[in-house]
């Protein structure tokens, strides 16, 4: 028995979606893409999704959509991967980093604010808040301060698709639906909730902004219908844009994985709800999990002053667990911008005790009773 921190789970028919792909018109960018962005945006509540080549061009293109430049200033989390910052940097623009909850992992609201109120005003134009681990961010919040300080928000939900937040009306508003947000962003990298090989979304419902990105991820490439009625075979290279298209094949697995999304959900939370009862006396810090706040469960983080010990220990019994994140002001990359360790305390106690158990749909019931024994055992030895 080997057990990692997450694994994507592909069964026949999403083989047999796949396949059919491969003996169709349409390998790249075909009629695939439209269906998995319709899926997806219905499965989300959201008006509009367009899906790009993975989760990072998902993120650069967002960036770009919304004119990040060398005078920009953009707010985000130290514990997150790096691609939430960098789409930041591709523009040239400067990051700022803002410390976490001491709770939920995500951006903290009150140091948020209090970052905001003691810049002068106009020092930043947008924040990338991370819906981490699966924990859905109360957009609504994010928002109201925003709209004082006239700032656009990219939600990261990279790992919360399907999770969400009840608001001030108590109001289910999925993550990433767009509701409090300008633009949205998800992955498809094997270990996240639909598993597409590469593959990411953008989700708005501005359509503006929609239409903006259709032509950034072909290049930045339009066509004009009218014009096209006349010369069929016209386009028009408005700006500057990429290759981040999806291929028809990454879009058919995406499809059929969407189907099974939900139920998904509820096969991790059940695994969740076995850790929580099972660990519930031992010495660790167990995910915030509230009626108000449906965790979407990408992963499930611990924190004991133990970390190390316990790492070992279950690699010694074949259970790899993954740390989640080493905070981004530690990369020497970032350093170089002037982040040292110490600027971010919560965030650094965090990232001091962080530990992702395995948590997967396909986990087996052996497979989590063998994790909640060895898990036991190890607190019951020290
Ligand atoms: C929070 C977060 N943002 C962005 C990304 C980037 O996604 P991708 O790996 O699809 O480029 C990831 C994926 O690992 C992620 O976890």
């Amino acid at each position: 028995m080997r057990i990692p921190y997450g694994r994507q789970e592909v069964t026949p028919d999403d083989i047999n979606a796949v396949v059919e792909v491969l003996s169709s018109d349409f390998l790249t960018q075909g009629p695939k893409i439209e269906e998995f962005e319709a899926g997806f945006s219905a499965y989300i509540g959201v008006k509009h999704a367009v899906a790009v080549s993975n989760g990072t061009a998902a993120l650069h293109l967002s960036a770009m959509a919304l004119k990040v430049s060398e005078n920009s200033r953009v707010i985000t989390t130290p514990i997150t991967f790096s691609a939430t910052a960098n789409c930041v940097r591709y523009q040239g623009g400067h990051v700022q980093f803002c410390d976490i909850d001491k709770d939920n992992y995500c951006l903290d609201m009150n140091r948020l604010e209090h970052l905001l109120k003691s810049s002068k005003k106009g020092t930043y134009c947008g924040i990338i808040p991370v819906d981490f681990a699966g924990y859905p961010v109360n957009t609504q919040g994010v928002r109201r301060l925003a709209q004082q300080y006239d700032l656009w928000i990219i939600e990261d939900a990279c790992h919360a698709p399907g999770g969400y937040f009840l608001d001030d009306q108590q109001k289910l508003q999925m993550s990433g639906n767009g509701m409090y947000t300008d633009l949205a962003i998800f992955s498809f990298h094997p270990v996240k909730h639909i598993a597409a090989g590469e593959g990411g979304m953008i989700t708005t419902n501005d359509t503006k902004l929609y239409n903006r990105l259709l032509s950034l991820r072909s290049h930045g490439i339009v066509k004009s219908d009218e014009r096209a009625k006349k010369e069929g075979w016209h386009y028009e290279l408005r700006e500057l844009g990429y290759n981040y298209r999806l291929t028809d094949i990454q879009a058919a697995l995406g499809i059929s994985q969407l189907k099974r999304a939900k139920l998904n959900l509820t096969k991790r939370h059940s695994i969740a709800d076995k850790y929580d009862a099972a660990f519930q006396t031992l010495p660790i810090q167990l995910p915030a999990r509230d009626p108000s706040h449906f965790h979407a469960l990408h992963l499930y983080v611990i924190l004991t002053t133990k970390r190390k010990e316990l790492y070992d220990y279950l690699r010694q019994h074949n259970i790899f667990t993954q740390v989640h994140y080493i905070p981004l002001h530690y990369m020497p990359y970032y350093q170089a911008f002037g982040f040292k360790e110490g600027d971010f305390p919560v965030a650094e106690h965090y990232y001091e005790r962080c530990l992702s158990l395995p948590m997967y749909p396909s986990m087996s019931n052996n497979e989590i009773d063998y994790v909640i024994k060895k898990v036991t055992d190890f607190f019951q030895q020290i």
